[in-house]
């Protein structure tokens, strides 16, 4: 494709230079954003008396007749051409001649990438928000229905106390909020208009970039020509946010992954969200999980690649910032797959409680509740815990637990004990009890779940 800058220069570009300098083949996504921004600024050309209110009009025409083309497929986009930019600009003056060619007057490749790049994240990270909601909702669905089923709560991995499924589903539910949260505040933060930086230093056209941004939907223009074209806060910013949320989506897969081995058998996949082994024929396999885990390398590889682009970059714009699509359009694209995926997995698992119980029954789970039976009785909590300690071990030679350990044992360790000994220890005990605000008691799960629901709809 005929290059828009070829005055000055006196040769053809190396064709391989050409390729490495090209950025069509992943910001062609931006089309649609490089029009509207373009649209936008056409608009304010012609209403400040830049260009006149027909150039304007035609210009307008033109472009949302390239976008009409490109959404039919009529119009495809030129791999040879240096990026999406060029490409509609060329396209344009193809369309109309001369009057395509004042488009570009106060106006720079610099300020425009800036806008589009910002256009699209704005767009994707409102659908990435909605798919984190339908995670959240699914969640509190699920944990409604387990406010009840009892499973060990761990800590080093090592089975520590009694909690409940629901009180477990609703702790992601608590880190999928401030994920939400954090994506609703980069956007906050994201949503000021670069166009009208122009190159770098602004321009000596009358322009208006109140009004861009009016019509482009941001708050206010940014307040800085230089930092309009040369920031990339808000692709690091969202990267982060995405890199977290692949954070907890990970933990939660290693989870899962656990949860369905036959070392744990807590949990069965849905036939439809699990796969199977090409040898073996009585593997079912967790392989969602595990690319989740995988893939949230990659995010995390895509936020380490924006910072180390970024860090050295002296002011203003610099070619290396054409590296930040890739990244970020990686990151955007691989949660997105991930949420979809890991919602309806997790909605069609079957949990069997049965064998969660009976984890939970194992692993003395319940020796902080046999401690604290005593503290309620009076005796201070150290004492308590070396008495509980000492039964434990003794259960332990005997091949025994604390519900099966006789009453006249633990009378000889301590005469406070009593017959209701067992009632205090008893697993649904031990988790009705935890009443304490954020607990697993399921009334304190249900208002977990309440709070989730009232934040959801606040937004
Ligand atoms: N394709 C470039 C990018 O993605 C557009 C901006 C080019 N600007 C320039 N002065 N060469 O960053």
């Amino acid at each position: 494709m005929a290059k828009l800058w070829a005055g000055r220069f006196s040769k053809e570009v190396d064709e391989t230079v050409n390729a490495f300098n090209s950025s069509i083949a992943f910001d062609g996504r931006m089309y649609k954003q490089d029009i509207t921004g373009s649209i936008a600024h056409a608009t304010m050309l012609g209403d400040c008396g830049i260009i006149s209110k027909e150039d304007s009009r035609q210009i307008i025409e033109g472009l949302q007749g390239i976008l009409a083309d490109l959404e039919s497929g009529e119009l495809e986009l030129d791999p040879t051409a240096e990026d999406i930019h060029m490409f509609v600009e060329a396209e344009l003056t193809k369309r109309l001649g001369d009057v395509g060619k004042r488009l570009h007057t106060a106006r720079s490749r610099n300020d425009q990438v800036a806008l589009d790049i910002r256009l699209y994240l704005r767009e994707e990270m409102g659908e990435i928000r909605s798919l984190t909601a339908k995670l959240l909702h699914t969640l509190c669905d699920l944990a409604q229905q387990h406010l009840d089923t009892i499973m060990p709560g761990y800590t080093h991995l090592q089975r520590a106390q009694p909690i409940t499924l629901g009180h477990h589903l609703m702790a992601y539910a608590q880190m999928l909020l401030r994920d939400y949260d954090r994506l609703l505040d980069t956007e906050k933060r994201m949503n000021y208009c670069p166009l009208g930086s122009c190159a770098l230093a602004g321009t000596t056209y009358p322009i208006d970039r109140q009004q861009t941004a009016k019509l482009l939907g941001f708050t206010a223009p940014m307040a800085n020509s230089l930092d309009g074209v040369s920031d990339r806060d808000s692709c690091v910013e969202l990267a982060n946010a995405l890199a977290l949320l692949m954070t907890h989506l990970s933990r939660f897969s290693e989870e899962i992954i656990l949860w369905c081995s036959w070392e744990f058998k807590f949990i069965e996949l849905d036939d439809a969200y699990a796969t199977g082994s090409s040898i073996m024929p009585q593997k079912k396999n967790p392989d969602i999980t595990e690319l989740i885990r995988g893939k949230t390398g990659r995010v995390v590889g895509d936020l380490t690649t924006l910072l180390a682009m970024l860090k050295g970059l002296p002011l203003a714009y610099n070619k290396d910032m054409q590296e930040d699509k890739e990244a970020i359009f990686d990151a955007i694209d691989n949660v997105k797959l991930c949420l979809k995926t890991f919602t309806p997995m997790l909605a069609t698992m079957r949990v069997l409680k049965d064998n969660m119980r009976a984890a939970a029954a194992r692993g003395f789970i319940n020796a902080t509740d046999c401690a604290d039976y005593l503290v309620k009785k009076g005796l201070p909590f150290r004492d308590a815990y070396k008495i509980t300690g000492t039964l434990v071990a003794a259960c332990i030679r005997q091949g025994l637990t604390l519900e099966t350990l006789p009453l006249e044992q633990y009378r000889e360790m301590h005469p406070l004990f009593g017959e209701d000994v067992y009632h205090a220890i008893s697993l649904d005990t031990c988790v009705r009890e935890r009443r304490s605000e954020g607990g697993p008691a399921p009334e304190s799960v249900r208002r977990q779940i309440d709070l989730t629901r009232a934040q959801m709809e606040a937004w």
